[in-house]
């Protein structure tokens, strides 16, 4: 298949290739498009087969649900049932957004769009080219990160291209996103509100609205017979190539550890990748350096983190070095994807010990 690429700029949807975007996924095709968190793979929420062909394209194992994105607040009644008035507050302060809420769905919703599940997940997202598409398709496009399942979510549309070019309709182009790490994710299925994925909106933020939130068990608990409820948590994730270790604890004792580790493997003839922050760039002076942004506004972290890990699969490294970024406000979103990334490969070099 060939798949075309349009250009368009954020704030400007061309309503003559979004009309046309449209009828490809009224149609039952895939339409890759940009949204204010990453790029999302689209196809018609309602239509079976379109949500069997996004599994297709993106290699996904069929039980893990997708999101349903919707492009109005009435439009919610039609996908979910038994909407709690807490999700009601939730959505009014930070829809449209990156915000993503699980709800009991109706039977509108497809099986085969929620993994088989009774629940649904339901988006409602900021970016103009996004919603004027999820509008021109019908109002409910079902629309999973558009990576390669495993792979680091894509935060442009030349990392689409490389995971999914000849294998879906079209690609709608509107440059780096904003955020750079998926919706926060928060469960109303359950007696008290649960997150299942950290994002842009944190813990703090969500508890303003809410009152009480729990953070889900199976992210916290670093036990394999604990599983996170969101099915997509369980997956090995985001994962560069190479393998990857991040180095925790006080800054320049990183610093310190991270040189005498990475030396150690150039003195073997690896080529190494370190993976840090502006702050700290002048203290690496051999290796693959890549700085992800800056520690003083963690945005800049969370928009180019996968983006980076990209990259060094593309250099070809052979092992990576990370410091951690948990200090910011986007520090529970970003320690998530790494260490995820990482395989829970972490080296805490300021031992906590209690003795
Ligand atoms: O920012 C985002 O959320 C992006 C953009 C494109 O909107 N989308 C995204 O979709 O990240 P995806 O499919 O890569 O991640 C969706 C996550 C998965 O971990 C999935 O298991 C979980 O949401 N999920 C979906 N429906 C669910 C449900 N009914 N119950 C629990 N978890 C659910
Ligand atoms: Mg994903």
């Amino acid at each position: 298949m060939k798949t075309e690429i349009v250009q368009m700029r954020e704030n400007h949807p061309d309503p003559e290739r979004i009309e046309e975007a449209g009828r490809i996924l009224k149609s039952g095709g895939l339409v890759a498009f940009p949204t204010e968190t990453v790029y999302g793979l689209g196809g018609d929420a309602l239509n079976p087969e379109a949500s069997r062909k996004i599994y297709a394209a993106k290699g996904r194992p069929s039980d893990n649900p997708l999101i349903v994105h919707i492009c109005k607040m009435e439009d919610l009644k039609e996908v979910a049932q038994d909407v709690p008035v807490e999700a009601l507050k939730l959505a009014d302060r930070y829809w449209p957004g990156p915000l993503t809420m699980i709800l009991k769905r109706t039977d509108k919703v497809p099986l085969e769009t929620t993994g088989g599940l009774e629940t649904v997940a339901v988006r409602f997202p900021s970016h103009p080219v996004a919603r004027a598409l999820i509008e021109a398709a019908g109002g409910f496009v079902a629309a999973p990160s558009a990576n390669t399942s495993g792979r680091p979510s894509p935060t442009r549309a030349e990392h689409v291209i490389d995971d999914l070019s000849g294998r879906i309709e079209m690609i709608i182009d509107s440059g780096p996103v904003n955020i750079g790490l998926e919706s926060t994710i928060v469960d109303f299925t359950e007696d008290l509100p649960v997150i299942l994925r950290p994002g842009f909106l944190n813990l703090q933020m969500l508890k303003e609205v809410l009152g009480e939130v729990r953070m889900d068990q199976g992210l916290i608990i670093q036990d394999p017979t604990v599983h996170p409820k969101a099915p997509g948590m369980k997956y090995r994730h985001y994962a560069p190539k190479a393998e990857l270790l991040i180095v925790k604890g006080e800054a320049k004792a990183v610093q310190s550890r991270i040189r005498s580790l990475a030396d150690e493997k150039l003195r073997e003839g690896l080529r190494v990748g370190i993976l840090c922050a502006e702050e700290s760039r002048k203290a690496y002076p051999a290796g693959d350096v890549r700085v992800v942004g800056k520690r003083s506004d963690d945005r800049t972290i969370a928009q180019h983190l996968f983006e980076i890990l990209r990259a060094f699969d593309d250099d070809g490294v052979d092992i990576i070095f990370s410091e951690a970024f948990d200090e910011g406000a986007m520090s529970g979103a970003i320690m998530n994807r790494l260490t995820k990334a990482a395989g829970h490969h972490i080296l805490r070099e300021v031992d906590e010990t209690t003795n």
